[in-house]
């Protein structure tokens, strides 16, 4: 599948009679907010764990030193804190765009704090995106996140506002949080 997938997107989903959507967001949708929104609620997925196996050509970093980003991976009986809003499905012709480096929209069931449900959408790159990096460890990963900048801002500052919603989330996202700690341990090293 190519690398952009605007088109794609464009043709998953037909929001036809539909006023408003639920949109889950596990990444850089909790704190860089530039999208319209009706409702923003603290919520869960399950079965999924947040990695930073995607890479970044478009925003945090470049088609010749990628950053690193997150995804989605499948994990039985994982859950997944983050951020939904409730959005007119115009939006998408935006976050389409803001996500078109390898993202496709999903179909997903989420959980609100006070345990009710909703369905709504999800951004996933999958495997088989061409910027899928797949595993690597979390003390390689800090190193290319420490020297990748893109035109969005360094790749450290989307890491470190991601780990610092996902403490304001109660999320105990312990991936993120070791590449954050690496991460410090990197820049003090360069000091
Ligand atoms: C998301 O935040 O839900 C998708 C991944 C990202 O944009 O960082």
């Amino acid at each position: 599948m190519s690398v952009n997938t605007i088109e794609h997107n464009r043709k998953r989903f037909n929001f036809e009679g539909i006023d408003a959507i639920w949109l889950f967001g596990y990444g850089s949708l909790i704190y860089k907010v530039d999208f319209p929104f009706l409702e923003k609620r603290p919520a869960s997925i399950r079965g999924w764990v947040r990695r930073f196996w995607q890479a970044s050509h478009d925003h945090r970093g470049t088609p010749e030193a990628p950053g690193r980003v997150v995804t989605l991976i499948e994990q039985p009986g994982a859950v997944c804190k983050g951020m939904a809003y409730r959005v007119s499905p115009h939006v998408f012709e935006y976050l389409d765009v803001r996500e078109k480096n390898g993202y496709l929209r999903f179909s997903t069931t989420m959980t609100f704090d006070d345990g009710s449900h909703a369905e709504g959408l999800v951004y996933i790159a999958t495997e088989d995106n061409e910027a899928f990096l797949g595993e690597a460890s979390e003390a390689d990963i800090a190193r290319q996140i420490a020297s990748a900048t893109g035109p969005s801002g360094p790749n450290s500052e989307y890491l470190l506002r991601l780990a610092e919603s996902l403490r304001a989330l109660g999320d105990d996202c312990a991936h993120t949080f070791t590449i954050e700690s690496h991460l410090r341990s990197v820049d003090n090293a360069d000091r």
